[in-house]
């Protein structure tokens, strides 16, 4: 196996056997901050053909959505970013004329999507906020603090120490039929992607433990089916699901149709809507909306 794959592999593997410790476990477990690790996530995520196929997926579904409920209503919507990161669609939205408040718990990842927003030539409606999405509440202005009409929460999900609560603080701040967009690691293609590489060792081994300071596979994957229960016990509708990089990440051999990459991401929007591809991808995307 080769170095890297093994090591990302490993450190899947230790993810996975963490979030399947006890509760006890879980209580000794902090929040992932992303500060030190800023530069290298905008490079390894977001420098390539990974994330221009993350990008893709999520604005076309996003941005389907966004466009006729806005229509619907006959105003902008109010959207929050919570963990965003660059915040790149969550800027995309505030250029298309919504109200948008971004937060991140690491002030160095807000700099770089400030300075994204920077580049855009025009007064965009956007309120930062530098905290924890658990303090967020206390931190929001009067004006920002009414519900919001959608709630992207993208990629965080497995890098908190308690997910589920993420849960509770939507309920908080989406108004009634409101709508989430949850992108989340899929665990499952820890398994297929090992599978495939010929890494039966890491899939018998759970003891494996890897170095995990500067990985970017998360510390506490949740499995969809976990994920989709939550979203039933707290009254949510699927209208939605897509997969993220469904064959990318799979192709130890990168030929014919992976040469060019506008072809891969068109293949990889197809593929992401249609069963039962979309359920290996790397990372789902599911919208859903609240019933009550
Ligand atoms: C994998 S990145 C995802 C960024 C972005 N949403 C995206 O999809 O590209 C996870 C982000 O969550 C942030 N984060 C971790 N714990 C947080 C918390 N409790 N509150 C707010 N942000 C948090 C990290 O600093 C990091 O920027």
């Amino acid at each position: 196996m080769h170095t890297d794959d093994k090591n990302i592999a490993a450190s899947e593997h230790q993810s996975i056997d963490q979030s399947l410790q006890t509760t006890e476990s879980e209580s000794t477990r902090s929040d992932r901050s992303f500060d030190a690790i800023a530069d290298h996530f905008e490079k390894k995520v977001y420098g390539g053909l990974k994330g221009d196929i993350r990008l893709a997926v999520l604005r076309r579904d996003i941005f389907e959505y966004t466009t006729q409920l806005s229509k619907d209503l006959g105003r902008p919507l109010r959207i929050l970013d919570v963990g965003a990161g660059l915040a790149q669609i969550a800027i995309d939205l505030a250029t298309q004329g919504h109200e948008v408040v971004i937060n991140d718990i690491s002030a160095n990842m807000i700099d770089k999507a400030k300075a994204n927003a920077d580049q855009i030539d025009e007064t965009l409606d956007i309120a930062w906020h530098i905290c924890p999405y658990q303090e967020l509440a206390a931190r929001l202005t009067t004006k920002e603090n009414q519900k919001f009409d959608l709630i992207l929460c993208h990629a965080l999900l497995e890098w908190l120490a308690e997910p589920a609560a993420v849960m509770d603080f939507f309920d908080q701040h989406l108004r009634s039929h409101g709508a989430l967009s949850l992108c989340f690691y899929n665990p499952a293609s820890f398994d297929y992607r090992n599978l495939i590489m010929g890494n039966f060792n890491l899939l018998d081994n759970t003891d494996y433990k890897a170095d995990n300071k500067k990985s970017l596979t998360p510390n506490h994957p949740v499995a969809r089916e976990k994920v989709e229960c939550w979203l039933v016990a707290h009254h949510y509708q699927t209208v939605r699901a897509s997969g993220l990089r469904v064959f990318h990440d799979y192709a130890p051999l990168k030929r014919g149709g992976h040469n060019d990459p506008d072809a891969v991401v068109r293949m990889e929007l197809r593929y992401s809507q249609l069963e039962p591809y979309k359920w290996l991808g790397r990372y789902l995307h599911i919208m859903a909306t609240r019933q009550s």
